[in-house]
């Protein structure tokens, strides 16, 4: 039965798709089968990320019932265990009334992990709460991106009845802009947003070229090591956090 992992921010580009991407490869290289599902309607991304060139059907296709969901599924290249759920390209696209339940109940039981990247606008969020464990919020160290993270982990606590796991991965971090002290420091942030931090991610070109080709990060690079250690966290597993 997969756990539901679900990526949001407050703001736009700040690292979702990057998040969803290289943790479902590091789930993946666990041995976990994992999904990735696409929900920003109009906007893919991680086929370009996947470096999967060929779409048929997509999450629009499902929920307008033209393919069923396992045909829209399709396998990374290289990665055995990984499968994307590409988004509609439909910028309009609604899934209003999409039985969200019920579709995930029959993923949940091929999968050990779904991840899914979401918007970070539109009600979207809310309307699938209920069925999500934990929620990774992703922000940038900045006084915008970080102000927005705050105002929607503080909305998403005020709407549910029951406690909801949110955890904190900040995204873009430049030293640069740290050690000249542009940028908050990421205590005061966990401190703005109160939640467990798992981890942060430079700016790096490394990440960049891994996006832009749709290849994994290499596993002697810092970044791979940060997302091992951002699964070890997930898992519960005590370990540095790496930055
Ligand atoms: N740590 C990083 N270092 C360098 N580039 C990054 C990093 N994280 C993300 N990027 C780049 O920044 C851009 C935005 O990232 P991404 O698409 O993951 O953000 P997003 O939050 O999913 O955006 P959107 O809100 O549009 O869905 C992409 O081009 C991505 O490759
Ligand atoms: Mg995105």
């Amino acid at each position: 039965m997969a756990k539901i992992f679900s990526v949001v921010s407050g703001n736009g580009g700040a690292g979702k798709s990057t998040v969803c991407c290289h943790l479902a490869r590091a789930m993946a290289l666990h041995g976990e089968k994992t999904l990735v599902v696409e929900m920003n309607s109009g906007f893919r991304t991680l086929d370009v990320f996947f470096n999967i060139d060929q779409i048929v059907y997509d999450f629009g296709d499902v929920v307008e019932k033209r393919c069923d969901v396992f045909e829209a599924i399709q396998n990374v290249k290289n990665c055995e265990f990984l499968d994307l759920l590409p988004a509609s390209v439909d910028i309009e696209k609604s899934f209003e009334n999409l039985d969200y339940k019920r579709l995930f109940d029959i993923l949940q039981e091929k999968y050990d992990n779904i991840i899914l990247d979401l918007p970070s606008y539109g009600r979207i969020i809310y309307d699938i709460k209920n069925i999500i464990d934990v929620f990774l919020v992703v922000a940038a160290p900045d006084p915008v991106c970080i102000r927005n993270a705050s105002i929607l982990v503080s909305y998403m606590r005020n709407e549910s009845q029951e406690n909801i796991d949110m955890k904190l991965i900040v995204n873009k971090i430049s030293k640069k802009a740290f050690k000249r002290g542009l940028i908050d420091n990421i205590d005061s942030i966990i401190d703005d947003t109160q939640l467990q931090f798992l981890g942060g991610l430079p700016i790096s070109e490394n990440v960049m070229l891994a996006n832009c080709n749709g290849i994994s990060l290499k596993k002697c690079s810092l970044e791979y090591k940060i997302f091992e250690a951002i699964y070890e966290r997930l898992n519960g597993n005590c370990v540095d956090i790496l930055i």
